[in-house]
């Protein structure tokens, strides 16, 4: 009986996704809880699912390997005290969990639509057999957009001022095809795929955010001048799709050049999309330019599911229990998970007493240079919700 309603649920899910626009008719939502607020923005992929017993939402929850499931416990301490009117359903799927476990997790994606989810350990001396659990997610989900926010954030040091940049990353195939083999002794063959179709998906995704977020100018990152076929296939369809988009300023960037430049003047970038691999290097880049790993938030979008995590999808293993992880970055990721869920009240509240612990340099920890602990910031923040409240 359980299952069959389970499967009902999924098949819900699934009707919705039937029943909504193409992709090229999205709507987009964008939300400025606070005007002086840097993260005061979200935005929307297709339909979230809406709420059921009593104006409850369920959430799947995956706290993975290393610091998640920390900072898993410190956003359900959050969302307790905001009233956030979310149950968490929590799968445990971590380095040593085997296929089934991941299956049952996915399942539990698919029963919920929507997940929070910390990063799996990936061991790559196991044999090649294994294959990375994260990326089993993104694939079997198809969650073909990776969209982070970087923007400098108040009370943080860092280099570059006024970072202000939307990455837009291909997230099912490119380098991360899974398809490598040895066609002679010591000759391997990786192969990396770029389709028409999805690059076309995501360079539309890409187009339709800068447009309904305001943006002006969209970088297209590749290695056409080397690999002329695949990325050259790649630049073509972003290409297509801008002819569409007047309004916006399309431009190629080769990969390389791209790190310099963005090492060197960040500023000049607006909307960026890329391919897989090229996305995972860039993204890294941008984390370190605005303060590192514990302060961004990210997200993955499908037509049908949305799962959301921290930007840099490291584990933190070293951090693990220490009460000296940044929660920034997961409580953030909560946020916008809340405002796809409509939940925009919340959301705002939580991301205000975020921010107003970012402006206070007591409560920092020790990665952007504070001395804080993790249960301080996350005192801090509840006392902060109390007191508005
Ligand atoms: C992984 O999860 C299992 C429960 O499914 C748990 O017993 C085990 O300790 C976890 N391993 C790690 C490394 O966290
Ligand atoms: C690198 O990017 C900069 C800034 O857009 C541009 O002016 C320059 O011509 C590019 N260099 C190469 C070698 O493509
Ligand atoms: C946050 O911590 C700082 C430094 O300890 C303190 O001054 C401030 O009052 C705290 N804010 C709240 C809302 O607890």
């Amino acid at each position: 009986m359980i299952m069959v309603l389970k499967m009902l649920t999924a098949a819900s899910c699934f009707v919705k996704a039937m029943l909504q626009p193409s992709p090229l008719c999205h709507s987009w939502e964008i939300l400025f809880g606070r005007e002086t607020s840097p993260r005061s923005f979200s935005f929307k992929h297709g339909i979230p699912p809406s709420a059921k017993y009593g104006g409850r939402h369920t959430v799947t929850m995956i706290p993975g390997d290393g610091i998640g499931p920390e900072l898993m416990l410190h956003v359900k301490t959050v969302f307790r005290h905001a009233c956030v009117p979310v149950d968490f359903e929590e799968v445990i799927v971590n380095s040593t969990s085997g296929e089934e476990d991941v299956h049952n997790a996915i399942m539990a994606v698919r029963r919920n639509c929507v997940a929070l989810k910390g990063n799996i350990e990936t061991d790559h001396n196991l044999p090649p057999s294994h294959k990375s659990r994260n990326n089993m997610f993104r694939t079997t989900l198809d969650l073909y957009a990776n969209v982070i926010h970087f923007k400098s954030l108040p009370g943080v040091e860092t280099r570059h001022k006024d970072v202000d940049i939307l990455v837009v990353r291909e997230n099912t195939e490119g380098e991360y095809s899974n398809l490598e083999h040895e066609s002679v002794k010591g000759v391997i063959e990786s192969l990396k795929i770029i389709t028409k179709a999805r690059s076309l998906r995501i360079a539309e995704y890409a187009f339709q955010l800068a447009q309904e977020m305001g943006r002006k100018r969209v970088t297209v990152v590749h290695k056409a001048n080397i690999m002329q076929l695949g990325d050259g296939l790649f630049l073509q369809c972003c290409r297509e799709v801008a002819s569409r988009y007047p309004q916006l300023t399309f431009e190629g960037m080769i990969v390389d050049n791209t790190t310099m430049q963005l090492v060197s003047q960040p500023q000049q970038f607006d909307v960026m999309v890329m391919p897989n691999l090229y996305g995972n290097i860039v993204n890294n880049i941008c984390t370190g330019l605005v303060g590192g790993a514990g302060l961004v938030p990210g997200a993955n979008y499908g037509h049908t599911y949305a799962v959301f995590e921290t930007a840099s999808r490291q584990s933190g293993k070293n951090l693990a229990n220490k009460n000296m992880a940044n929660p920034t970055a997961m409580l953030l990721a909560s946020c916008i998970l809340l405002d796809y869920l409509k939940l925009h009240s919340y959301a705002t509240s939580i991301r205000n007493a975020v921010l107003a612990s970012m402006e206070n340099k007591d409560v920092h920890t020790p990665d952007i240079g504070g001395q804080g602990t993790t249960s301080d910031i996350i005192q801090n923040i509840t006392n902060h919700i109390s007191t508005v409240n």
